[in-house]
């Protein structure tokens, strides 16, 4: 396969705003970690990657070197700053917006066509965009069940389709990254309709990482835990209710998901395959 910044998170925040004093962040998610070449000649896209996780994902990528698409349905990043694809650019790197809905499997194939368009290839298959839901079983209509769906469960699989057709005739096949949760591998009150999505993710990433490898395609996924994006910060307070149960005692940043994504897409992964890669500071690993 043809297939490593990060201050300035661009996400809005300051990233220093949820740290207890006694924690200090990782250099790499500061950003100040030596960036490398080692995506060069690597194509990927991004799916939701103009905000939050998909934003530090793609800019991640292509800070070493990625010619990343930019697949999403807005362009501006949903707690501000520079759209994604312009701040790679900016910084010298390769990047396109292509607008895509993941509900739409005609939006999926021609963001994936237009990256082979675009870059020549389709080396890295992030399928990241998905919005978070809580709702008590008992309030869930057909409808709010089916558009979650949509978005989290049929725009993964269905991206991994459109990715796996493309990269079964390349002769380095690809890499597929799928973006669960600890809610897919995991119960949480009242949010059954997203575990319930996330957990076909989780498992999906299994079953196609069997089915492909033999074409040279790794599958895996990541399960982040809370991480300061619009989702948590501005859709659902998860972040403040769940911020005192770190292990690690700061809550995650976009970084750690973009630093954890580059280690899959990299050659350093490329005995892993069907792994689903908890990122979340050791809340799942803490019995309270
Ligand atoms: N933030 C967390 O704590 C957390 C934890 C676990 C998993 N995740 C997962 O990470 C992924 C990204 O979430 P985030 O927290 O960065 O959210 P976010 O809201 O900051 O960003 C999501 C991006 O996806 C885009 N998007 C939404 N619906 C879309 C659609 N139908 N088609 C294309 N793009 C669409 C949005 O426009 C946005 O740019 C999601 O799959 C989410 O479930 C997030």
């Amino acid at each position: 396969m043809r297939c490593t910044p990060v201050r300035d998170a661009g996400h809005g925040a300051d990233p220093t705003t949820l740290v207890p004093p006694r924690t200090l962040l990782p250099l790499a998610v500061m950003g100040l970690t030596a960036m490398s070449n080692r995506f060069e000649d690597v194509a990927a896209v991004v799916t939701g990657g103009a905000s939050g996780n998909g934003r530090a994902i793609a800019t991640r990528l292509a800070s070493e070197g990625a010619s990343v698409t930019i697949a999403d349905v807005r362009e501006d990043p949903r707690l501000g700053g520079t759209p994604t694809h312009e701040r790679i650019t900016q910084r010298g790197g390769e990047a396109q917006f292509v607008e895509c809905d993941v509900q739409s499997i005609g939006d999926i194939r021609d963001t994936v066509a237009r990256t082979v368009d675009a870059f020549g290839s389709l080396d890295v298959m992030v399928n990241n965009a998905g919005i978070d839901r809580k709702l008590p079983v008992e309030d869930v209509s057909l409808d709010d069940f089916e558009s979650l769906c949509g978005i989290n469960l049929n725009g993964v699989y269905f991206g991994c389709q459109a990715a796996i057709d493309v990269m079964r005739d390349q002769p380095d096949g690809g890499c597929i990254i799928n973006i669960s949760s600890i809610a897919g591998l995991y119960g949480f009150r009242d949010t059954s309709m997203y575990c319930a999505t996330k957990g076909g993710v989780t498992n999906l990433t299994k079953a196609l990482a069997v089915e492909v490898a033999a074409d040279g395609i790794r599958v895996n996924a990541i399960n982040p835990g809370i991480i300061e994006t619009a989702a948590t910060v501005e859709d659902e307070d998860t972040a403040d209710e769940f911020a005192d149960a770190v292990p690690l005692g700061r809550i995650g940043q976009p970084e750690d998901v973009g630093n954890v994504a580059a280690f899959l897409a990299s050659e350093d992964a490329s005995y892993v395959t069907g792994h689903n890669l908890v990122v979340d500071g050791g809340i799942v690993a803490s019995p309270t």
